[in-house]
């Protein structure tokens, strides 16, 4: 078998792969990882059969969407997943053949009412129903303590304690365990009696993961994150600095400088000789402000990131020579260079 782990920052995401049939898995993916997971399955001469997500995650970014789209495979997820793109939904029982390998479905609701396990014949991918020393939270959405006691205490904490566990998140660098491990060093297993358990669960205090509305809009509908958004304007759309702006300004009116920030923002201070167009009113007022098409446009924004779209809107609607100010006016001002307000 080949099997691969690849962290990143406390993500955990697994290959696993049948060299017999080239054929393989992905388990979690995370989207940041995307190109990693693509060359780790070239390298090894893998075709990827399966994108399988192990449940709903709230606080990072599946990539299983993205993977899917561009191998053409399958989305692989529990049958209680609200995934609208999940095309394999698996019931517990349910069995995924990987080649040689056969990757067994054990559903664990508790941490997410969509969790799964899935078993090897030596390794258990736990996603977060059991980490190394935890257990996943069970305070966000679809989260049950009592489910989780069952799916643990009768459920795979019962299976082989020579197991090796392998889950979706470590933040201590740590890359697996065991049951028997886990059973007798993990401090929230320690609390055997379900009452217990439950309190204990119901009282952790954590604090809510940075980007949960995000990452569950994105997880729950394969819809893009902002970033993903913003890479994929600037992927199409050149910058310019703020020391070639300056210079340009300074000798030439040969350039449309297009500020697309608020009237407040504007009017308090903008690159001498800029327009004023806001984004929000960018495609309503385009064929009145902007006529030429053969214009060199450079849009600024506070920070460089609304301008990037700004500029790739301009150039989707034929404005071919537009780019974005890199840096935006935050960084115009830092630099020292001229405001001009009105
Ligand atoms: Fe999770």
């Amino acid at each position: 078998m080949i099997f691969e782990q690849i962290a990143t920052g406390g993500c955990q995401s697994y290959l696993v792969g049948c060299p017999d049939g080239c054929v393989a898995a992905l388990i979690d993916p995370e989207i940041r990882q995307i190109d990693r997971y693509l060359g780790a399955l070239q390298r090894d001469g893998l075709r990827l059969r399966y994108v399988i997500d192990t449940h709903t995650h709230a606080d990072h970014f599946s990539a299983a969407h993205e993977i899917a789209k561009r191998l053409g495979v399958a989305v692989v997820t529990h049958r209680d997943s609200p995934a609208p793109y999940a095309e394999l939904r698996l019931q517990d029982g349910d069995m995924l053949v990987i080649g040689n390998i056969k990757l067994h479905a054990i559903h664990t609701p508790g941490h997410t009412r969509d969790s799964m396990c899935l078993l090897t014949s030596d390794r258990l991918f736990t996603g977060d129903t059991l980490l190394i020393g935890a257990t996943g939270r069970t305070d966000l959405p679809t989260g049950d303590p009592d489910a989780l006691y069952e799916s643990l205490f009768n459920g795979i904490l019962k299976l082989d304690p020579a197991l090796k566990i392998f889950p979706a998140h470590d933040y201590k660098q740590r890359s697996s365990s065991t049951i028997a491990d886990e059973l007798a060093n993990n401090p929230r297993l320690q609390k055997r009696d379900r009452v217990e358990f439950v309190e204990m669960m119901r009282h952790l205090n954590l604090t809510a993961p940075t980007h949960l509305t995000e990452a569950l809009r994105t997880n729950m509908t394969g819809g893009k994150t902002v970033a993903q958004l913003l890479a994929e304007a600037g992927a199409k759309t050149p910058f310019m600095s703020l020391a070639e702006l300056s210079a340009r300004v300074a000798r030439s009116r040969d350039i449309v400088v297009l500020d697309v920030r608020e009237r407040d923002a504007y009017a308090a201070g903008h690159v001498p000789g800029a327009r004023h167009l806001p984004r929000g009113q960018l495609e309503l007022r385009v064929n009145d402000e902007l006529p030429d098409p053969t214009a060199r446009i450079v849009t600024v924004c506070e920070f460089g990131k609304i301008s990037t779209l700004a500029a790739a809107t301009l150039r989707d609607l034929g404005f071919l020579r537009a780019a974005a100010l890199d840096g935006g006016m935050k960084g115009w001002r830092e630099g020292g260079l001229p405001v001009e307000t009105t």
